[in-house]
């Protein structure tokens, strides 16, 4: 999976995508990242990106320049990849969603807002989904599009080194999240709180059978 970040601040991502699973999957080649920085496509000889709403109100707005330009000349890279963009206003991204995104495509071109928002122009021409990581408002995508690739990372097949495995996930139809079992490691006694026996049996049946009884 390959990963296109427009962003104005490609230094963010730094941290994030060099810890862990990321900097694993990206090291053995299962998922590459490509940050593209929207100001160096600014006409502008100040690299301006943003003006004054028209109609008037607080804030700034992406003009339509940088962007038609960033997002063209990436589209030219990944022509298949469909260009998201990360905005409150976007549908709630879901466990679902992200099975979707990682089954459907081999790039995804993830586009980060900022200040009030970008000009509507470009989402109606050149936008194909808009996503939202939860109801708040953010001070910028960027956050919102390391959670995206945070998410479908862990589906692609090799980005989870060799002892760590996706886990059985079971759903909760009812409560729309996912359920999970209490986890317990050693030592078996900790501050007087025992872990419970019957995960110290070794039974393989037994452990299942209590595991299904404690989903919450
Ligand atoms: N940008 C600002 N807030 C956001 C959110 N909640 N989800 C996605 N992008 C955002």
């Amino acid at each position: 999976m390959l990963f296109h970040i427009l962003t104005i601040f490609p230094e963010m991502f730094k941290g994030f995508l060099n810890e862990s699973i990321l900097k694993k999957a990206q090291g053995s080649k299962v998922i590459k990242i490509h940050l593209h920085d929207i100001r160096d496509y600014s006409a502008n000889k100040h690299k301006k990106v943003d003006d004054t709403p028209y109609g008037g109100g607080a804030g700034m707005v992406f003009t339509p320049q940088p962007l038609f330009d960033c997002i063209k000349a990436v589209k030219k890279l990944a022509p298949k990849a469909p260009v998201v963009y990360l905005t409150p206003a976007g549908k709630r991204l879901t466990q679902t969603m992200v099975e979707k995104l990682n089954k459907k495509f081999e790039q995804l071109i993830l586009l980060c807002g900022h200040y009030e928002g970008i000009d509507q122009r470009v989402i109606d021409s050149l936008v194909d989904m808009e996503l939202s990581i939860g109801d708040y408002v953010l001070s910028g995508g960027e956050l919102a599009a390391m959670v995206v690739i945070d998410a479908v990372s862990r589906l692609v097949p090799g980005a989870l080194g060799n002892d760590e495995s996706h886990r059985e996930e079971t759903f909760s139809k009812k409560l729309g999240r996912k359920k999970e079992y209490p986890h317990y490691t050693k030592p078996a006694e900790f501050r007087g709180m025992k872990v419970p026996e019957v995960l110290q049996s070794g039974n393989h049946g037994a452990i299942e059978k209590w595991r299904r009884a404690h989903l919450r």
